[in-house]
């Protein structure tokens, strides 16, 4: 494949050091993308080991099946990680001893203008990850202005939300990004506008790719198909990710889950796994320096007792 995309996994070194704690086992990663972490995986593991490597972005799995193709023992699955129990059975794998998430998009989904997720470059109002239906002018079209207000604060935690959502629908239709930018433009000015817009596509991303339930599925199912002493590795870069991933990892490492005013313990809820990092992995300067994208990121990890 002759394309190339300029990728810098985020937190690499650490993450997959993280993952790996038995060379010759069976590893997950759940978001591909350019196979970034994909191959250093690849490249710590003993060839017997097998990596299966999901996205379910056809673009990105065939760039980074392209890319890895010196390794015979990385399968690729064009799935969304929601399915990871059903399409890991299919493949004969109930259990593994270690998966990845790095969430969010690749920068070929971001950088490709066509794809609809920038508010710097003009493009369809598309954002769909995936071979789903639901587009974001789907959204912006269709949707009422309450539901374009709900969707704004809780995907964007916009405080405008509601102003933004009144104008799109006295205006609309919208079928590229800049027109819906200038709109966003002509409500919200000064020089907070450019956080403005990236609340605004996050959550019109989220809604169209169901991002949030996907997380919490998908790492229910890890937790349950993960070996004794293997890790999940999670990498969020927005504070709703990272709150989903921050509130089951405590979940699993906590014995009793009752509310605090319950006196005596009626859950009966077990400790599943221990915490591996008590505070977040984070890039440092450097890293930012080279890879401003990685700014946001977040690295949390568990391990099952
Ligand atoms: C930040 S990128 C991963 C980059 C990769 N670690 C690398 O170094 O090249 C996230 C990838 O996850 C994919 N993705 C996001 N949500 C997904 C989901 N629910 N299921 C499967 N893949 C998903 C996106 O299509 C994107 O390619």
């Amino acid at each position: 494949m002759s394309i190339s995309y300029q990728h810098k996994p985020v937190l690499l070194h650490e993450t997959v050091k993280q993952l790996i704690t038995r060379p010759t086992g069976v590893y997950i990663d759940a978001t591909c993308g350019l196979g970034g972490h994909s191959i250093e995986i690849a490249k710590r593991l003993d060839p017997s080991a097998s990596l299966y490597s999901f996205d379910l972005d056809p673009r990105a799995l065939a760039f980074a099946k392209d890319r890895l193709s010196e390794y015979d023992n990385i399968y690729y699955i064009q799935h969304n990680f929601d399915k990871l129990r059903m399409a890991l059975f299919a493949e004969g794998v109930e259990h593994f001893d270690g998966i990845l998430y790095d969430l969010g998009v690749s920068s070929m989904e971001i950088d490709s203008a066509e794809r609809g997720f920038s508010f710097m470059k003009d493009g369809p109002l598309d954002m769909r990850m995936g071979e789903t239906e639901l587009t974001a002018a789907d959204i912006i079209n269709t949707y009422s202005q309450d539901e374009l207000t709900r969707i704004f604060q809780e995907y964007g935690e916009e405080r405008f939300s509601g102003r933004i959502a009144r104008v799109i629908v006295e205006t609309r239709p919208y079928f590229k990004t800049l027109p819906l930018v200038d709109c966003i433009k002509s409500i919200i000015r000064g020089p907070y506008i450019n956080k403005t817009l990236a609340r605004i596509f996050q959550a019109l991303r989220i809604e169209v790719n169901h991002e949030l339930d996907a997380i919490k599925k998908s790492l229910s199912d890890a937790l349950d198909m993960l070996n004794p002493g293997g890790r999940i590795v999670a990498i969020s870069f927005h504070s709703l990710e990272d709150r989903i991933v921050k509130q089951f990892f405590q979940n699993a490492v906590t014995d009793c889950i009752c509310p605090p005013e319950i006196p005596v313990c009626v859950c009966d809820h077990k400790a599943v796994a221990k915490k591996i990092t008590r505070k977040p992995i984070i890039p440092d300067e450097d890293e930012i320096k080279k890879n401003p994208r990685s700014r946001s990121a977040k690295c949390r990890v568990i391990e099952k007792l």
